[in-house]
């Protein structure tokens, strides 16, 4: 049976065009033929729906559109019709042609920007894994060396950024025109008073903790500071540190070393090797600087010491009564190290090629 057969059936209540004539086809029985043109733009649209790859649209374009396609014989057979009715059924057929030949290309269109057949779905085809974040490495080394002294029996406690030229600098025994202010690039905020600064270091934190608490004090103090420097592979002007402080009845160098040795143990390994050798800061007396073999050398990774008397009596305490050591060391320097990163500045770049790696 002839397609439009079939269609003739379904589309029959379709049929309300006045112009009913009989056209007879090529193996037709006897169709009307405005309805012809209706039918088989339908029946041409829903098959044209239904070609979902290349192969079925170049059928549906033979079948159709093509020489000897349907759209072609109908024309053919136009010429059993009246004149008037010709020009009738013939406009509609060739204005189909058009019509067809455009959701034809459209239809080519979509079937190509997709290489699945439309409206298919892989289920084999792995998922895609929606992007999550996770910690930077800054907040990772952070947490780690933290957490290595939380288990000492370390609180951790927080300061501010901006801070009081007091808090930075006098209470530390460092004060105003004291050449080692130069040790500590300042940037310094606008402000009515003349004292609000970035701070350079943590500890300032040891000033505020100590103002605010009696001994015993143990706390550790992670926190961004800031050093108005040039930057390169080992300086930014923006970098964590985490302060230490212990200060107590009876503490003394040996427990200083104990605690930095035990903390490198944990850090870096069971068999880790410190070095201890004298350095100055002026919130500390005797002060030093802690080193790890670390592939043959010796580096710098903390400056450390016995808080200075001056600097407990800063804060209220009686230095006759209570001592206490202190420290303070990076947490990228460490990462760096721990990670053999070799630029500083990796860590600020925002560069998720880097971030992406912890
Ligand atoms: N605050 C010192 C610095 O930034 C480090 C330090 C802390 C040294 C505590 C001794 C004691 O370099």
């Amino acid at each position: 049976m002839e397609w439009w057969h079939n269609s003739q059936i379904i589309f029959r209540s379709h049929w309300t065009l006045s112009h009913v004539r009989v056209l007879s086809l090529p193996n037709s029985q006897d169709i009307p033929a405005a309805e012809s043109v209706e039918e088989l733009k339908l029946v041409a649209i829903s098959a044209l729906e239904n070609s979902s790859t290349s192969e079925e649209l170049e059928v549906w374009r033979v079948d159709f559109i093509g020489r000897k396609g349907k759209l072609t014989s109908l024309l053919r057979g136009l010429g059993s019709l009246a004149v008037d009715d010709r020009r009738v059924v013939g406009a509609a057929a060739n204005r189909l042609r058009g019509e067809l030949e455009g959701l034809f290309e459209k239809r080519i269109a979509v079937v190509n920007s997709s290489s699945a057949p439309l409206g298919s779905i892989d289920v084999t085809l792995p998922g895609r894994k929606p992007a999550s974040g996770g910690l930077h490495p800054s907040t990772q080394m952070i947490r780690e060396i933290t957490q290595a002294f939380n288990e000492m029996g370390f609180q951790t406690v927080e300061g501010p950024e901006v801070e009081l030229e007091r808090y930075n600098f006098d209470m530390l025994n460092i004060p105003q025109n004291h050449p080692a202010r130069d040790m500590f690039d300042t940037f310094w905020v606008d402000s009515e008073k003349d004292d609000l600064l970035l701070r350079t270091h943590t500890s300032p934190v040891q000033a505020r903790v100590m103002e605010a608490n009696d001994p015993p004090i143990r706390v550790v103090v992670p926190g961004k500071c800031y050093r108005y420097e040039a930057t390169d592979a080992t300086h930014e002007w923006q970098f964590n540190q985490i302060e230490g402080l212990a200060v107590d009845e009876g503490i003394t160098f040996a427990d200083l070393k104990g605690t930095l040795y035990e903390f490198a143990r944990r850090i870096f390994g069971p068999s880790q090797k410190v070095r201890f050798r004298c350095d100055f800061f002026p919130f500390v007396e005797p002060g030093v600087d802690m080193s790890i073999e670390w592939k043959g050398n010796w580096l710098e990774i903390m400056g450390a010491g016995m808080v200075h008397p001056k600097v407990l009596e800063n804060a209220g305490y009686d230095s006759d009564k209570y001592t206490g050591f202190a420290f303070g060391m990076g947490p990228e320097r460490i990462s760096m190290l721990k990670n053999e990163i070799t630029d500083i500045r990796h860590f600020f770049s925002n560069d998720l090629r880097f971030l992406s790696q912890f």
